[in-house]
């Protein structure tokens, strides 16, 4: 039998879960086995995961029950919640408190709390600067992940809690990528004027997951944010036109602008990027890209993602 350390990972058949249990995988001699957590072990991805050597169990974050057999025996979960799927903060919240209590249950050695700043302790409730959305928060998906923190120290559970960045992956498939103007010209659009945004290709997530991991006790009770880069939006469009071989300018607009666009969590991303933009220091200081490069050698810039994933942004002809 192995003496190798289980890892359940949570959203495994996912971006962040994804890139953990395949640095897990690749990793042949490492110190861990994955164990993946999906809804459907039928599906094509959770076969997938099982066909390269992951254990592969049926779990839900709407079911605790379901959620303590998965985490049962594992050393390490890496704990991940689903806003978009669902934009509800208060679901957020529940589920990370479902996962905290699994993981002290199980007497887990080591969880990772994929998270975000709160950002009501740079923007209180009362400061206008941005509007309080849904009563109780400034950006509810970054925000009700903070409030989850509780969840995890106060049940004692020795827990990392990582701070994740802009997937450029959202230029794929979230509907941030270049957009041509009635000029015809491509343009990147986003609020963040002159300043600074964090980013990071989604699976890198999970390779820098896995260097925490891998360096035991250090990182339990810290806070660790990871980014690939910190390209400004006017060098991510100059890296966007050299990837894509036409122009792209950088569409600086305001977050009022941003927020009015209409589609479902516009408002909260105005106010996202709005924070990341008026408190760059703070923001970009937490996202240390030597320390992130030593978690994951592997760790792409945004120029190297877009090498890779250039010919998969969608753009209109
Ligand atoms: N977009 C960004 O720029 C960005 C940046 C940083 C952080 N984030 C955060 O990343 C989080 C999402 O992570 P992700 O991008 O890795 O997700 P994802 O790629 O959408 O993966 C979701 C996976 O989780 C599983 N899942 C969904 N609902 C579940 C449930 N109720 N119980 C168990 N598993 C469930 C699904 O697996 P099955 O169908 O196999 O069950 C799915 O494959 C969000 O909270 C978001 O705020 C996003």
């Amino acid at each position: 039998m192995s003496d190798k350390k289980v890892i359940a990972v949570v959203g495994a058949t996912g971006a962040q879960g994804g890139g953990l249990a395949r640095a897990i995988l690749n990793d042949k001699n490492g110190p861990f086995v994955v164990r993946a957590l999906t809804r459907d072990v039928n599906s094509d991805k959770a076969r997938a995961l099982a066909a390269a050597g992951a254990e592969v169990v049926a779990a839900d974050l709407d079911d605790p029950g379901s959620l303590e057999r998965a985490f049962a025996g594992a050393h390490g979960v890496y704990c991940v919640t689903f806003f978009w799927n669902h934009f509800s903060p208060e679901k957020e919240l529940e589920n990370a408190r479902a996962m905290a209590q699994a993981a002290k249950h199980a007497g887990i050695q080591h969880a990772i709390w994929s998270t975000f700043e709160d950002t009501r302790t740079w923007v209180p409730l009362g400061d206008d600067r941005m509007p309080t959305l849904m009563g109780k928060y400034k950006v509810p998906h970054f925000d009700s992940k903070a409030d989850a923190h509780a969840a995890f120290t106060g049940l004692g559970v020795p827990t990392t809690f990582l701070l994740t960045s802009f997937y450029w992956d959202n230029l794929i498939y979230f509907g941030m990528g270049p957009k041509r103007g009635p000029d015809g010209v491509l343009a990147l659009t986003l609020p963040m004027g002159d300043k600074k945004l964090p980013g990071i290709a989604a699976e890198d997530i999970g390779g820098c997951a896995y260097g925490i991991f891998k360096r035991g006790s250090e990182f339990i009770g810290k806070t660790v944010g990871v980014a690939g880069g910190h390209p400004t939006g006017a060098q991510m469009a100059a890296s966007l036109t050299k990837a894509l071989g036409e122009e792209v300018r950088y569409n600086a607009v305001t977050p009022e602008a941003y927020r009015s666009f209409g589609f479902p969590g516009a408002e909260d991303l105005g106010n996202m990027f709005q924070f990341k933009r008026d408190f760059e220091a703070d923001y970009c200081g937490a996202r240390d890209l030597t320390l992130a490069r030593s978690l994951n050698p592997a760790l792409q810039t945004f120029d190297q993602w877009l090498a890779q994933n250039g010919s998969r942004i969608p753009v209109a002809p």
